[in-house]
């Protein structure tokens, strides 16, 4: 048997979000709207539990990663996801810049 835990990113369309799961318990979520075609995070997070074991970069990795699959773009406006995207360039080609109209649209979305 394995110590190693089993890891899994999942979307969740209907809450807006992916969700971080070790061993079937969930450690985390990055959150976002869509504005078109553009997917807008803008809040990433980890339980303390979890913290410090690179689960909010895996988790906004294997969320890009989707966001590409899908054929949208990014908007970081979350500073975890700002701060991933500068580390991971691999993702510059479907990054756009956050706006002031962005942030304007996402305060309204998020009442
Ligand atoms: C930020 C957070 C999601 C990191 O989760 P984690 O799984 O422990 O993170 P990882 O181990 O994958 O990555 C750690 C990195 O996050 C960075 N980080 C920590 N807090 C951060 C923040 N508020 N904004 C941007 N980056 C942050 C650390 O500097 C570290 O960077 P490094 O890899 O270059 O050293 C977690 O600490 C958390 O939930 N914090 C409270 C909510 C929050 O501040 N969210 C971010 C803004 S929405």
């Amino acid at each position: 048997m394995s110590d190693t835990p089993t890891v899994t990113v999942q979307p969740v369309d209907v809450r807006h979000r992916y969700e971080i799961h070790v061993d079937g318990v969930r450690a985390g979520l990055t959150a976002y709207r869509d504005r078109d075609r553009q997917r807008v995070f803008f809040h990433t997070e980890v339980d303390d539990a979890f913290a410090g074991q690179g689960l909010a970069g895996r988790l906004v990795e294997e969320a890009l990663t989707d966001v590409r699959a899908r054929g949208m773009r990014v908007v970081p406006v979350c500073p975890y996801v700002a701060k991933f995207l500068k580390q991971h360039h691999e993702f510059d080609d479907i990054t756009d810049p956050v706006t002031p109209e962005a942030v304007a649209w996402l305060q309204r979305q998020l009442g």
